[in-house]
């Protein structure tokens, strides 16, 4: 007698169904898994051999064979218990069948109690597309899952709960799913940042279009202070992008406890001793790099030249397709990887380049040398860069008042909402991802902006490749006022933020 339970197995972030076939044979007795599991799905036989015994049912004297199906794919890590051990039961008729439309996952204890697992949220997701109707999980884990609309997950904390409840003795209740509400993350207010208009600004712009930006400044300048409020001005997170995030956060296993969804824009900000597969992501058990858990969000690169050049050399793919790939001897993986880079840099190894009253001390030739530490196909996927110029006294002093983060939030809210809807059709959702095809749609200035368009071409020299950076720029602008069309000023505007174009800095 053959019983068959529904699993899931993950590779990167997709799910794939998998059946636990258990088969009681006669003959001599013994334990196998097959079906391509890995050591630590062979272990499951002594957890599951005394989970039984341990929660008062018997352990058939027979020849025990559990094959987890597909063969080909590659079976890790402790959460097949809970289907071997209830196959066992089903198949000894301790248990009732458990239906096609249900399927189970968790590692158990030699207890019988279910321990936490990584990367539910994604099995659920798939089990749910894949026409699963019940999903049975680890308590820990049951609102994460439940996250997943048209679910029911039961969380199950020990094997005699699950028993009582496929005999339909006692009935677990069903997590209960709660409405998506997107959270403004607890982080320091703009409001605290005096002047730097023209840096602020380029943050917002930055946040609204979903750029690129570096920003160049001297020492104390403000700039890793700007990046740190950048948390506070990020758009909403829809519920679509939170479950990308959580996706990855839990294949990580670095849901904060207690936390079943991720509701903010993620920011992370790695040191620049970094190495290329915690930027990236890989090892032996692949786990997402920072550049996945920037999914959605924002990864922030302070001291960009410091970093080792073969990380930075691993952005490029990755923010040209969004996503990145993992390769190793078994398999490979694929996790998401859309962010927003900002950067921020000295303007050379002493940092007093241009600063208007300390001097710079370093020769031509050490100038040369920061500056090409950081690759011209990096420099070319940024939108924007602009100075930090250190703040004069007498506004230091002054300490005028600029918009509170709220503010400044309602309105790159505004401008995201605006380009939803310009490209709902189109596959992209903000201003920086537009292709060649779509910004001669949706980017031709009015008269006076092309006027202005082709004179800061010609006289103020900007390159080929700045100029389509210039023009979604310009769009970003007019977003953020409200603007249908391309104005002159916004052309203008866009201008600044392309200091690299103009001045034979780089
Ligand atoms: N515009 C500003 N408004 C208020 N305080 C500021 C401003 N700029 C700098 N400061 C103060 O100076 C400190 C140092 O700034 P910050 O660390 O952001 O400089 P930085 O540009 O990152 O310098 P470095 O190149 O050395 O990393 C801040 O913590 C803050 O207290
Ligand atoms: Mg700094
Ligand atoms: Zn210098």
């Amino acid at each position: 007698m053959v019983s068959k339970i529904n699993s899931c197995v993950l590779a990167g972030l997709s799910g794939h169904t998998a059946t636990v076939e258990t088969d009681l044979g006669r003959g001599l007795p013994r334990f196998d898994v097959v079906g391509l599991p890995d050591a630590s799905v062979k272990e499951s036989r002594d957890r599951v051999y005394a989970a039984i015994k341990n929660c008062g049912f018997v352990y058939p004297v027979s020849r025990i064979t559990v094959n987890l199906a597909p063969g080909e794919l590659k079976k890790e890590g402790p959460i097949y218990d809970l289907p071997i051990l209830v196959g066992i039961l089903a198949a000894s008729k301790q248990l009732p069948e458990v239906p096609a439309t249900a399927a189970m996952i968790g590692e158990l204890s030699l207890e019988g109690k279910l321990r936490a697992a990584n990367g539910v949220l994604c099995m659920a997701m798939h089990l749910k597309s894949a026409g699963i109707e019940e999903f049975f999980v680890p308590e820990e884990n049951a609102a994460e899952a439940a996250m997943v609309k048209g679910l029911t997950v039961y969380p199950v904390r020990d094997i005699q709960q699950l028993a009582a409840h496929l005999k339909g003795e006692t009935l677990i209740t069903p997590a209960a799913h709660t409405e998506y509400k997107p959270e403004v993350p607890d982080s320091l207010d703009f409001v605290d940042v005096i002047g730097q208009e023209t840096a602020k600004r380029a943050l917002i712009i930055a946040a609204a279009g979903g750029h690129h930006a570096l920003l160049i400044g001297t020492p104390g300048s403000g700039k890793s202070m700007l990046a740190k409020r950048l948390p506070s001005i990020l758009p909403d997170l829809s519920e679509q992008e939170a479950l990308e995030v959580t996706g990855v956060y839990s294949v990580a296993g670095m849901l904060p406890k207690g936390q079943a969804m991720i509701k903010s824009r993620p920011v992370r900000a790695p040191h620049h001793s970094i190495s290329v597969n915690g930027l990236a992501g890989g090892g032996t058990h692949p786990r997402p790099g920072e550049i996945s858990l920037a999914h959605n969000g924002v990864l922030f690169l302070d001291e960009l030249p410091e970093f080792h050049r073969d990380a930075l050399e691993t952005l490029r793919q990755p923010l040209e397709d969004g996503e990145v790939t993992i390769s190793r001897v078994s398999a490979t993986c694929t996790y998401p990887s859309r962010f927003m880079m900002i950067c921020a840099m000295n303007p050379c190894r002493c940092g007093y380049y241009g600063h208007p009253t300390k001097s710079c001390t370093c020769s031509e030739h050490q100038l040369r040398e920061y500056r090409k530490r950081i690759s011209g196909p990096l420099l070319d996927r940024i939108d924007i860069h602009v100075t930090v110029a250190p703040l004069p006294y007498e506004e230091l002093e002054k300490r005028p008042k600029g918009e509170t983060s709220a503010v400044i939030r309602e309105k790159i809210n505004r401008a995201r909402k605006i380009q939803a809807q310009r490209y709902k059709d189109h596959g992209i959702t903000t201003n920086a991802q537009l292709t060649p095809t779509l910004m001669e749609k949706f980017c031709t200035p009015d008269q006076k902006g092309q006027a202005l368009l082709k004179a800061a071409y010609e006289r103020l020299g900007l390159s080929a490749r700045g100029y389509d950076k210039l023009l979604k720029l310009a769009r970003t602008i007019a977003d953020l006022e409200g603007s249908a069309e391309i104005q002159a000023q916004h052309i203008a505007e866009a201008v600044q933020y392309r200091i690299l174009d103009r001045e034979e800095i780089m």
